[in-house]
């Protein structure tokens, strides 16, 4: 019994069937507690000699078994930490981090380059009254941007804004008579089909200053440090004479172009010169309605859009590639953040 007891315990190799070992040798129907069961046979003086044997073996077992247990232990401890090793000096997975849409980007350099001029940034709500988007622009009920055609009614009241212009006349409502100087990006809507160059939705940014003397040279000035921000400092700007309901004079702004340099090319159709924006002095009807005394207070607006920009300081040919989300086109813009 001991020489197989023995052999068996050196054999396990798992701690489950240890325990069963222990309980099968020496639990309580194991057969050292029959052997001690026998001793009432035995005659008198065997007993003491019989007993000591049976307990020499039971301790000499458990010894054993409590021995291999340690063995077991150890070696399970070490095989778990074997396979939970984690090689500490294979390269990390790279977090997969997105970045600034293009015209974010566009839209933050705009921003930061008022702000350094000290300009305001005064956003506004895309649903904008009537009154705001037009009749305080000076634009008549029979002007066309008014018809139903063009614009997004909500109702017989609310449009969703068609340019940021409509901020720009909340602006003067709320501050007149106080000087203003702020910028007002946004998103635009219109009643259009969208293509190449068309989108029923887009950016603009509307700047506004409004004081004491200020000029169109005031207006030339600033819209040139605009245009050589964005495009190189040996850019440079011309006025066209345009018309608009909301300013008087009206001008549209070219920039020199910045792929030939003024040259001509096929992208400024070799003219040399690409249009970016509209602009003009403020409607002095526009400041009056404003509360504004148009003696005194006179100003300049101009109206940019961003993906007008975005297009050609990157160079895009489609403007719907903004909107679609294609993650190989955003991902292009990563360098210019
Ligand atoms: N609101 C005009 C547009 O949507 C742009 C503009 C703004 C022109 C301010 C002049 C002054 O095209």
């Amino acid at each position: 019994l001991r020489q197989e007891a023995i052999e068996k315990i050196s054999n396990v190799d798992n701690l489950s069937e240890l325990n069963e070992l222990r309980v099968s040798f020496l639990g309580k129907k194991g057969p050292v507690q029959g052997l001690m069961k026998l001793m009432k046979n035995l005659p008198k003086e065997e007993k003491p000699e019989f007993g000591q044997k049976v307990n020499v073996l039971k301790s000499e077992l458990s010894a054993l078994i409590d021995q291999k247990k340690i063995e077991l232990e150890e070696k399970e401890t070490l095989e778990k930490i074997e396979s939970e090793k984690i090689d500490i000096t294979l390269p990390g997975r790279k977090p997969n981090v997105g970045n600034l849409h293009p015209l974010n980007l566009i839209t933050q350099e705009l921003e930061d380059l008022f702000i350094g001029l000290g300009y305001q940034v005064i956003e506004g709500s895309d649903i904008v009254d009537d009154l705001y988007c037009f009749e305080r622009a000076n634009i008549p009920k029979d002007h066309p941007a008014r018809d139903m055609q063009d614009s997004l009614y909500i109702d017989e009241n609310q449009l969703l804004r068609t340019h940021t212009t409509a901020i720009q006349m909340v602006v003067l409502e709320q501050c007149a008579p106080k000087p203003i100087k702020v910028v007002c990006p946004g998103k635009v809507y219109r009643r259009d089909d969208d293509d190449a160059t068309h989108s029923h939705q887009f950016m603009q940014m509307e700047g506004l200053v409004v004081g004491e003397n200020i000029t169109l040279s005031d207006l030339k000035g600033t819209l040139l440090f605009l245009a050589r921000k964005m495009f190189g400092q040996d850019k440079e700007i011309r006025f066209r004479p345009s018309y608009f309901p909301f300013t008087e004079p009206s001008v549209e702004v070219d920039v020199s172009c910045h792929i030939c340099n003024g040259k001509g090319c096929p992208t400024c159709k070799g003219t040399g010169w690409i249009e970016i924006l509209g602009a003009g002095q403020v409607h002095p009807n526009v400041l009056k309605m404003a509360g504004y005394d148009p003696e005194k207070a006179s100003g300049f607006a101009f109206g940019v859009g961003i993906e007008r920009v975005a297009m050609l300081k990157y160079g895009i040919d489609d403007i719907r590639h903004f909107y679609t989300n294609d993650k190989r086109f955003s991902e292009e813009f990563k360098r210019f953040e």
